[in-house]
C-alpha cells in the first residue's frame, strides 16, 4: 500500500547540492585532464601551467569538501535522517508561553512544518502560515496545504503569500507568533531588527512570541543584549534570550559559523 507522507523539504535545498555536484564534476575533469592539454594555453611558460594545475586541484578539493559537508548537513536536517530540523522546531514551540486560545502566526513558514506542529499541539487554536516562497528554497504554498491535509489539520490552518517585512495584518491581530530561521533571509528590509519589530507589531498585548534566528550574528542584529533591552523598553513586557545551540544538542558539524553557529532564541510576552 502506498501511504502518502508529508514532505517537509530540507534547509539544504536540492538545488545547492546539484550546483555543487556539477561544479565538482567540472573541476575534477579539469584537474585530471590538466592545463597542458589546452592548446590555447600551450604558449604559456611551464611554471604558469603548474600554478594553474595546483590552483585547479585546490579549488576541486574545496568544492568537493563543501559538497560532502552539504550532503551530511542535508542528511542531519532531514526528517528521515538526523531530524535536527524537527528537533529545532519543537524547541522553538516548547518556549512559546501560550495557552493555545486564539490564533498563531508562523512567519516564513516554508513547508508548513512548524505551523503544522503547532496545530497538532494546540488543538483549539487557528493558524496562519505566511511566506513569500521565493526560488531559493524548495518550498511552496501547495506543499504546505498538502502537508496540512495529510496531517489532518488543514481545517485550522490558512497559508498565504506575504512579506515578513510588511505583514498584511493590523496591529495586535494574533495571540501568538513564531518564526524560525527567517528574519536574516528577508531581503526587502536591510535592518533585521525592524523585521523582528514588525513581527511583534501583529502580536496582541500579553500575547506570546518565540523567534529563532541568527541573533548572535552582530552584522545582522548588532549586540543581542542591547537589542533585547531596546525591545524591553519599547515593545514587550517579558523577554529572554537563549544561545540555543548549547541546549538543542545540535551535532558539532552543523555549528560552523555559516551554518548554525550564531543561532539564538528570543521569546516572551508582548
Ligand atoms: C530556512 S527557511 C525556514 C523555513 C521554516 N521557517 C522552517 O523552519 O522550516 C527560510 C524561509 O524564509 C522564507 N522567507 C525569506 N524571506 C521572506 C520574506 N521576506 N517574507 C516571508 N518569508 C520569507 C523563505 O521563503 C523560506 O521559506
Amino acid at each position: 500500500m502506498n501511504v502518502k507522507q508529508p514532505d517537509y523539504g530540507n534547509w539544504v535545498p536540492l538545488k545547492i547540492i546539484y550546483v555543487l555536484g556539477i561544479l565538482s564534476i567540472i573541476m575534477i575533469c579539469i584537474s585530471i585532464v590538466g592545463f597542458g592539454k589546452f592548446s590555447f594555453l600551450m604558449n604559456l611558460p611551464v611554471y604558469i601551467l603548474w600554478i594553474l594545475q595546483i590552483l585547479a586541484l585546490a579549488i576541486t578539493l574545496i568544492v568537493v569538501a563543501f559538497l560532502i559537508y552539504m550532503l551530511i548537513s542535508r542528511y542531519l536536517f532531514s526528517y528521515n535522517g538526523g531530524a535536527v530540523s524537527s528537533k529545532i522546531l519543537d524547541y522553538v514551540l516548547g518556549h512559546l508561553q501560550w495557552d493555545g486560545s486564539g490564533k498563531l502566526l508562523d512567519i516564513g513558514c516554508g513547508s508548513g512544518a512548524m505551523t503544522i506542529k503547532a496545530a497538532k499541539k494546540y488543538q483549539r487554536a487557528k493558524f496562519v502560515g505566511i511566506d513569500y516562497w521565493g526560488i531559493e528554497w524548495d518550498y511552496g504554498e501547495a506543499q504546505c496545504r498538502r502537508n496540512a491535509s495529510l496531517e489532518r489539520v488543514d481545517d485550522r490552518i490558512d497559508f498565504m503569500r506575504g512579506d515578513a517585512a510588511a505583514l498584511p495584518f493590523e496591529d495586535e491581530y494574533f495571540d501568538a507568533a513564531v518564526s524560525n530561521f527567517v528574519f536574516h533571509e528577508v531581503k526587502s528590509q536591510k535592518d533585521k531588527r525592524l523585521v523582528v519589530k514588525e513581527a511583534l507589531r501583529v502580536v496582541k498585548k500579553g500575547g506570546a512570541f518565540a523567534f529563532h534566528d541568527l541573533f548572535l550574528d552582530k552584522n545582522l542584529y548588532g549586540d543581542i543584549d542591547e537589542f533585547v533591552e531596546e525591545l524591553k523598553k519599547e515593545n514587550v513586557s517579558e523577554i529572554a534570550v537563549i544561545k540555543s545551540e548549547d541546549e538543542i544538542n545540535i551535532p558539532r558539524i552543523l555549528k560552523l559559523p555559516f551554518m548554525l553557529g550564531s543561532i539564538a532564541l528570543i521569546y516572551g510576552k508582548k
